[in-house]
């Protein structure tokens, strides 16, 4: 496997410069802009909404932007986020009374829809609705911060995700968010995932173009 895709998250930009911070990581050579949506409902935090979203679209960034969804209920912002410019929208089972209706929403509105998995939920929520995802997303944080430590069991977890998608057929991308850095991204890949977030790893660099490089150097190792 070597389509790798990195995806910077922009929790860890200078939100004061947020138009010039995306300019710059995707000139660095960023695959996604990853974009944390946070209700402080269903998680601890507060960020995000379709408004920034739209924004960056009219400031004229056109890189797929992968929206993550940290919000409970999902359904009533998906199609604001379609609206506004949104190319992969994932969220949490947790998140949605229907899921199946949710990721249908998604894909209805044009988007590339995706689960997301906290690292105590199982990926049994996958079983019926594997040809509705384009993207599973693994987290191996507890969602609400950036700066947080990798979990290692996530590992094994990523293994059994890519086993799924393998025997699935289908096409669909495998997501780890959460403590990437360029110290643990090759042994991630080879657990199974093809997309990584970064955040604090890329945004708290002086160099994002170096960072990324390097983190595509342990990819290709
Ligand atoms: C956490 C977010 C992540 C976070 C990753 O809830 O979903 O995308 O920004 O940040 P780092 O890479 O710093 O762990
Ligand atoms: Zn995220």
């Amino acid at each position: 496997m070597s389509d790798f895709k990195i995806a910077p998250s922009i929790l860890s930009a200078d939100f004061a410069r947020l138009g010039e911070e995306v300019e710059n990581v995707l000139a660095a050579g960023a695959d996604y802009v990853h974009f944390d949506v946070m209700d402080n409902h269903y998680v601890p935090n507060l960020t995000i909404g379709p408004m920034v979203c739209k924004a960056l679209r009219n400031h004229g960034i056109e890189a797929p932007i992968d929206v993550h969804l940290m919000v409970k209920p999902v359904d009533r912002i998906i199609g604001d986020f379609i609206e506004a410019g949104a190319s992969i929208i994932t969220f949490h089972p947790e998140g949605s009374e229907h899921i199946d209706r949710s990721l249908q929403m998604i894909r209805d509105g044009g988007c590339k829809s995706g689960l997301v998995f906290n690292p105590a939920t199982p990926l049994s929520h996958l079983d019926y609705v594997m040809d509705k995802v384009d993207m599973v997303l693994l987290m191996s944080v507890n969602p609400g911060f950036g700066g947080q430590k990798f979990i290692p069991g996530t590992l094994d977890k990523l293994r059994q995700a890519r086993e799924m998608i393998q025997n699935s057929g289908f096409d669909i991308r495998l997501e780890i968010d959460g403590g990437v850095g360029i110290g643990n991204i090759r042994e991630i890949a080879e657990a199974g995932a093809d997309t990584f977030v970064a955040g604090s790893a890329i945004f708290n660099t002086d160099d994002y173009k170096a960072t990324i490089d390097a983190m595509r150097a342990e990819l290709a190792n």
